[in-house]
This record gives structure tokens, sequence and C-alpha cells, in this order.
């Protein structure tokens, strides 16, 4: 590596991130209160804009209680030469740069902590459009790993092969191209830090929602009963839970399948059902 060795990670985000900074990494994460926090590092090259949205409400509130740990590593000081340069043009031609492997492994090396064994445990993922679409199922099982460590890639993207030395997984948070990372890190930890236990307040409303039972949630009402001439379905007046169940079921199945058949299409196939029957639910 060229230069000066680059600073440690930033852990400047709730009540872990004011603690003294000077005690070595492996003591700070000895704490007591932070055994066993969910943890999500990212590599970025704009540490700033973190925690962003996930420092407000039950996300914030959960970061500044030790529910989960957030650590920024800033991607820049591991660059080369005196400018530290990041990126680079990519080979073959073609527009934009792409990110250095050599400056990107360094950074992945900062990030890496613990055994072989335990680094299984914790998996490294790359925010890319061509990834693997992240779901709720992902979520879950992101959320009962110890942490995870995001790569925020920028410019045309990252080069193959630090990509592969580290077995990177690739995820993407939808069919549309953004300039950074960061908001599709900031989405897929949102959605991660929720399903951590005491995170959100009712944690039945995470077991309703959509996808957790592979259908699209039900349509919501509230007071006032009639407003500007619509009505709150008398059915969920009735206080006859069972009915109500069933309409919501039957709701849910009717979004599904309008505006989702591929997970209209799945649900029946593992619920026995004919994606074709009930035409009119
Ligand atoms: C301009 S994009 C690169 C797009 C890349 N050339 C392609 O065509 O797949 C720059 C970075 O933004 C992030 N990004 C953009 N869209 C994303 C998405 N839908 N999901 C996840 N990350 C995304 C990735 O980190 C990506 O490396």
């Amino acid at each position: 590596m060229t230069g000066e060795a680059p600073p440690g990670p930033r852990r400047s985000h709730g009540r872990i991130a004011i603690r003294p900074t000077l005690r070595p990494r492996d003591l700070m994460s000895a704490t007591p209160e932070l055994a066993g926090a969910w943890r999500a590092k990212v590599i970025t090259l704009f540490p700033e804009v973190f925690p962003g949205v996930l420092g407000a409400s039950l996300t914030g509130k959960a970061l500044n209680e030790g529910l989960w740990q957030l650590e920024t590593i800033d991607l820049r000081p591991f660059g080369e030469g005196r400018h530290r340069n990041v990126d680079d043009t990519p080979a073959g031609g073609g527009a934009g740069m792409v990110l250095r492997p050599d400056v990107l492994d360094r950074a992945l090396r900062e990030a890496a902590e613990g055994t072989p064994d335990q680094r299984a445990l914790w998996p490294v993922i790359a925010l890319s459009p061509r990834g693997q679409p992240f779901t709720q199922a992902m979520a879950q099982a992101l959320s009962a790993a110890q942490g995870v460590t995001l790569v925020c890639g920028r410019f045309e993207g990252i080069d193959q092969r630090v990509l592969d030395a580290h077995q990177i997984l690739e995820v993407s948070i939808g069919d549309f191209v953004m300039t950074g990372g960061e908001i599709a890190a900031q989405a897929l930890i949102d959605a991660t830090v929720r399903l951590i236990p005491r995170v959100l307040g009712n944690q039945a409303s995470v077991e309703e929602e959509s996808f957790s039972s592979g259908l699209l949630e039900h349509p919501h009402y509230t007071k006032p009963v009639d407003w500007d001439g619509r009505r709150v379905p008398d059915i969920l007046l009735s206080g006859h839970h069972g009915h109500i169940r069933s309409w919501r079921q039957m709701q849910a199945e009717r979004l599904t399948r309008q505006r989702r058949p591929d997970l209209w299409r799945a649900y029946c196939a593992t619920h026995g059902r004919d994606p074709d029957g009930d035409r009119e639910l």
C-alpha cells in the first residue's frame, strides 16, 4: 500500500459511537452491551451520508440503544498515491471508471475480523444493479447473521477480480440504476435491522406484513369511518375477528394476483392452489 496508513473505521453513530475510539478494536466490540449486537460495516466513498435515514425513527432509536451497530469505512484513504485514487479506466475501453481491486481489497481486509470460520457467518455484499434481487427472505437471513459488510459501488462498478477473491455476493434493490450504492445500502440495512428483536415495538406487525406470508398486505383503514363520502368497509367495523381475518386474506390474495403475478404463482405452488382458479376473488 502506498502512503500513510489509512485511519480506522468510524463508529460515529448512536450511543455506541460516542465511546472513546482509542481503545483496541477487540476491546471495543467486547463491551458488555455490544456483545451480540448486529453490526453493519459499510465501505463507501461517502461515509458522511451515514447513518442518513437510518438515524431516524425506530432504526435510529435502536442504534442509540445499542441494539445494532453501524460502522463506516471510508474507501478514500485506501486509495493509490498522493491523490488517493480509487478508480481507473476500464480495461478494454469504454465509458466511465472502475473501482480498483487493490484499493477495495485493502478496505475489505480492514473490515474483516475474526477467524475464517467466524467470517463465514459474516456475509460480504456489494450493492449492484446486476445482483441477486434483495428480498424479505434475504433480510431475514441477514438479521440472523452476526452482521454484514456492504460495499457501495460508484462509477461503472467494481473490478471483477476483487469480487471473486472475496467471494462477494452482489445484491440489487431493484431493476433501475442509481449513481452509487449508498441508498441501496441504507435500504438493505433498514429492512434487516427492523427484523432484529426489540427494534420494532410490535413484532406481530412484522409477521403480518407484505412478503412475510408470501402475499402482499391487505389494505388498511382508520378513523374517520366516513371520509369525504368514502367509508371504511363495514366488515372491519363488525367486531367479528374471524370474518375480518378472512376478508383481509381475500384482499391480500386479490392484490397479489393483480399486482404481482410472480408472487401469486409462487404462493399458489406452496399452498396447493391453482393460480388460475377462483378468478373472482
Ligand atoms: C452507476 S451504478 C453502476 C451501474 C453498472 N455499470 C451497471 O450497468 O450494472 C454505480 C453503483 O451504484 C450502485 N447501484 C446502482 N443501482 C443499484 C441498484 N439497483 N441496486 C443496488 N445498487 C445499485 C452500485 O453500487 C453500483 O456499483
